[in-house]
Parts: structure tokens; sequence; C-alpha cells
């Protein structure tokens, strides 16, 4: 059967990619950040995932303000990477898992959790940035990886503890797909940031450090803090956060520990945080 080994945790922001895919890494601005992921790196390569499940929020790149769909799962054989507007990032296509992302799709929904079926659709920074940020610059990517979009661009989006709960239907599904995968469940975006408005550049260390501890002590409550606290403390992007609870969800309830934890201020005009879950069980 199929199991979810590990969880891994970690922002989206464009300019990260850029760096890479321009060399900039060593540079003073960039290397502490990079240096958070020199751990993460070596550590998937041992981890080697057969599917990533990863939950991010598409950036009107697939979809515009015409049609937003709250969750969406990515069911095609390949992924492109999209054109933000200085023509696509020259990274490999996605390769998807049809099959399993069909399962999933079906015990979900079966479950009573309504999901959007995407056959045709291109990835944005917001799902190539953290396959860069934990692989490197490989010909193709290591994996298969099945995309989830969520919707935290036009409001309402999803709260928190809907996605937390969906995270437990997605966790049922992968763990009755009848084939040895080792499958992890990524989730993406945040931390606190604020792009546009008079508070454009809020950043607050307090809050994502204290939401890094609930990720680890109590998540169940922390699915339950509404949209308002997410923005009034994280900035109106921050609430790109409520992506984490749905992979949260996904670990489940069993025994996890906690294998690496990083934060760093400022990428851009973001917070960076990034955890690395494995299940004990
Ligand atoms: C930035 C961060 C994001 O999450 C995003 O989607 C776009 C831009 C930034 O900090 O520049
Ligand atoms: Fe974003």
């Amino acid at each position: 059967m199929a199991r979810i080994s590990a969880g891994v945790f970690t922002s989206h922001v464009p300019a990260i990619g850029a760096a890479i895919d321009l060399g900039r890494t060593a540079e003073p601005y960039w290397q502490p950040l990079f240096k958070g992921y020199e751990f993460s790196k070596q550590w998937i390569a041992r981890a080697k995932p057969d599917v990533i499940f990863l939950v991010y929020n598409d950036h009107a790149s697939a979809f515009s303000l015409e049609m937003i769909p709250t969750f969406a799962i990515g069911c095609a054989e390949r992924f492109a990477p999209a054109d933000e507007g200085w023509g696509p990032r020259k990274v490999p296509p996605v390769t998807g898992h049809p099959e399993l992302a069909a399962h999933i799709a079906q015990s979900v929904i079966l479950d009573e959790f309504d999901l959007t079926i995407i056959n045709k659709m291109d990835v944005d920074h917001g799902l190539t940035v953290p396959l860069s940020l934990l692989f490197g610059q490989p010909e193709a990517w290591p994996c298969k990886v099945i995309p989830f979009a969520v919707n935290v661009v036009q409001y309402p989006p999803p709260t928190g503890n809907r996605c937390y709960q969906l995270g437990r239907a997605i966790r049922r599904a992968i763990e009755s797909f009848d084939q040895d995968l080792n499958v992890q469940v990524w989730g993406t975006g945040g931390m606190s940031h604020q792009l546009q408005g008079p508070r454009a550049g809020l950043i607050n260390k307090v809050f994502d450090n204290a939401f890094l501890d609930r990720m680890l002590a109590d998540p169940e409550a922390l699915a339950k803090m509404p949209h308002v606290e997410y923005m009034r403390e994280a900035g109106s992007e921050g609430v790109e956060l409520v992506m984490w609870l749905i992979a949260r969800g996904a670990m489940g309830d069993a025994p996890t520990r906690v294998v690496h934890r990083f934060y760093h201020v400022p990428a851009s005009n973001t917070a960076v945080g990034h955890l690395i879950l494995e299940n004990l069980k």
C-alpha cells in the first residue's frame, strides 16, 4: 500500500526561484537562506520519495479571476512551468501520477470533500520554487508530483479547519492506494507577508515562530485560527499558511519526528519558514 513517510513545509517566494536560476545563491543576501536548505537537500536524497502530493496556490497563472477553484487536483501526466511574465522558468516539466491522483479524487470526493479535477494545467512558482529548494537544478525532477492547488487569492479562501480535515481525508485516500509507494505531502506558501496596500512589507516573527511551534504541538487547535487572525498578524498573503494545514492533516495523528526547522527573514517581501516532519509509524 502507499504510505505517507514525511511532510515538508516551505515558503515559495518567486525571487528565490530567480536566485537559483540566475546562479546568485552564494550572494550575501541569499547565502543565509540557501544554507537553511542544505540539510533538506541531503535529507531528500536519502528519503527518495516516489510521489510528492504538493499543496500550493496558483497566483493567477493557470487560473484567472474568471475561474477559481477552491481545491483542485492535478490529474495530468505532465505539467509545464507557467509563464509568469518573464517566460517560463527553465526548470524541468513536472511528471504527474494520474492513477494515484484519480484514486485520491475518487476517495476524497466520495468522502464528501469536493475537488475540481484538472487534466491540463501549467504550474507556477508556488509549486516549482519548493521543488528547486529541495532538489536544486536536476535535468529532470527525481519523482512524480501531484499538484494540489488551493484558492488563497480571491476571498473567501477555505478555513484552516476545512484544510486540516481535508488533509485527513487525503491521508485515508493515499493509504488506500494499492501500490507500494513512498509518498510525501508538502505544504507551501507563507509565512508572514503582505504584498499590497499600506501594510505592504509586513513581517511578524513572533507570529511565525508561534505558528511553527503550534504546527508541531497542536495542529488541530491551530487549524481553528480564523482568517482575520492570519490577516491581522501575518498580512494579507500570510493566509497562504492555511495550505500547510492540509499537509499537516495528511500526516494524521501518528507520532512525528521533527528532522529540520528553519526560519529566515527576509526573502524578497516574505518571512521564510521551513519544517520537515517524518512519520514514525
Ligand atoms: C512574494 C511572495 C509570495 O508568496 C508570492 O507568491 C509572490 C511574491 C514576495 O515576497 O515577493
Ligand atoms: Fe505566494
